[in-house]
């Protein structure tokens, strides 16, 4: 291969056909010996060769005769077949080492091989004990997760909950804390391999089902978690919230909180009909969303969960709850992990949110990149709809693992709002298989890598469930 000619960050190589194994996404280094340019395939063209199409017409009009046969002892015509099938090959300068970003190394005394993922990523020194695998060559270090926000979006079946599983499950076992929100309970037989055995992470797998063996103990619950639910998932308007606030005190003082003394507390307290109406409304909702118990000596196992100081896989099956009954569980936890994080009472974990935008309220996203990181929730987004992120957090986004996307406007979405040229998502995203991942950010030191996601032995539920059309197999009569 040989550098052609180069235009801003675009630079074109020139390559025979027979020599070229290169795949879109993949990288190659340029160097002279002083300086190396760093490049990354995007796409694979025919070069266009002065005459070429001179030429095919006249081959054209000559195979119409059948089979000459050609005088040739030098064996030209090999060599002018093979300078005629030569590709170029259009890549995007990614970063120059050794001098400065200006310099070009020659064009004739260049060298282009193929870089690994490894040497992409700089990890080929490093050992591989507190890193996590993804790929064949691909390792990356959880502290880039951790304390960041990661974005993993895709089509469907395009093998995003492949991915975060095989994340969050790795980051477990190097033994961080992740708490899953999982939709489809697609998580919850993680603790097993595929041939029935167990798995890395069974001993430190915990299912609960939120509304069935779990239940959120009322007595427990603070007056500002209660206001968050109250005001985020039910909507209680502010000067009701402070009626309930103050009925709640009350009922604290009289004794242990429960639904019953709430109710009480509300029903008796001098206030306003309409406001009180609102309350014993949401009070109602509460108590029918079926995930809060008076039970007295109930602990809240969510928490003692969490407050381990080894890895845990906690996941909160919410396969079995209505678009309500999600929205007030997340809201609690959410405002359960921010207290408690905040008076140290737990450790930093890590959030792994599917599909998150249909039980997330608006205003969450702002708190995700403002505070949320900041008191020790680092966050894993995972959606095959990209545009219901909003751009604010793509901007302050850490990490993007975008799989296949063939709608322009998703890539256009992505090229609008993150730091890869549209040109490279253009080229790349339709182009991805499944299981196959363009990554950008600092878990690849900001250099995009394509990757295939390493399979996985674990035991995963993901698969859409398809009904079995069995054909009656009809013989013919007679
Ligand atoms: N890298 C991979 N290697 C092997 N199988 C994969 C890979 N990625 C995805 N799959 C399989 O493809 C199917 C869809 O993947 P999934 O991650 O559930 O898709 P998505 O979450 O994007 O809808 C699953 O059955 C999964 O096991
Ligand atoms: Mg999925």
């Amino acid at each position: 291969m040989r550098i052609y000619r180069k235009a801003g960050d675009r630079v074109e190589l020139i390559a025979l056909g027979r020599d070229l194994d290169l795949e879109r996404g993949e990288y190659v280094l340029a160097s002279d010996g002083n300086s190396t340019l760093v490049l990354q395939v995007i796409d694979v063209e025919y070069a266009d060769v002065p005459g070429a199409l001179e030429e095919t017409l006249r081959e054209l009009t000559t195979d119409a005769l059948g089979d000459l046969v050609r005088y040739d002892p030098m064996d030209v015509e090999s060599h002018v077949r093979a300078v005629r099938d030569s590709r170029l090959v259009i890549t995007k300068l990614r970063k120059v080492i050794g001098g400065p970003s200006i310099s070009l190394p020659s064009k004739y005394a260049t060298k282009i091989r193929k870089a690994s993922p490894h040497e992409i990523i700089g990890t080929q020194s490093r050992s591989r004990i507190d890193l996590i695998q993804l790929g064949e060559e691909v390792l990356i270090d959880p502290k880039d997760i951790e304390g960041s926000v990661t974005i993993v979006t895709g089509r469907k079946e395009s093998g995003k909950s492949h991915l975060a599983k095989l994340l969050s499950t790795s980051l477990v076992a190097n033994g961080y804390v992740v708490l899953v929100f999982d939709l489809n309970g697609e998580y919850v037989s993680l603790g097993l391999t595929k041939e029935g055995g167990h798995s890395d992470v069974h001993d430190r797998l915990v299912t609960l089902s939120p509304g069935l063996d779990y239940l959120i103990p009322i007595h427990s619950v603070s007056q500002e978690v209660l206001a968050d639910v109250m005001t985020f998932a039910l909507g209680l308007p502010q000067t009701s919230l402070r009626e309930l606030l103050r009925a709640c005190r009350d009922a604290r003082e009289r004794g242990r909180l429960s639904l019953r003394s709430l109710y009480r507390a509300v029903s008796t307290a001098p206030m306003n009909e309409s406001v009180r109406d609102a309350i014993l409304n949401r009070l109602s909702t509460l108590e029918s969303s079926g995930l809060f118990s008076d039970e007295p000596g109930l602990h809240d196992r969510l928490l003692e969960e969490l407050s381990t100081r080894h890895g845990r896989l906690m996941v909160l099956d919410m396969s079995c709850l209505g678009p309500l009954q999600r929205r007030i569980l997340v809201e609690y936890v959410l405002s359960c992990l921010r207290e408690k994080l905040f008076t140290g009472e737990l450790d930093p974990l890590i959030l792994f949110a599917e599909e998150a935008h249909l039980y997330l309220r608006e205003t969450y996203w702002e708190d995700v990149v403002t505070r949320m990181r900041h008191i020790g929730i680092s966050t894993v987004l995972i959606t095959n709809q990209p545009d219901s992120i909003p751009a604010l957090i793509y901007r302050q986004a850490d990490n993007v693992f975008a799989f296949n996307l063939r709608n322009g406007t998703d890539i256009e979405h992505l090229a609008r709002n993150l730091d890869v040229d549209a040109e490279t998502l253009r080229a790349i995203l339709p182009n991805l298989e499944k299981g196959q991942v363009l990554v950008w950010g600092k878990v690849v030191r900001y250099l995009p890598l394509t990757f295939k996601v390493l399979n996985s032995c674990l035991l995963t539920r993901g698969e859409t469930r398809r009904r079995t059309v069995q054909r009656e197999s009809t013989t013919p009569s007679g």
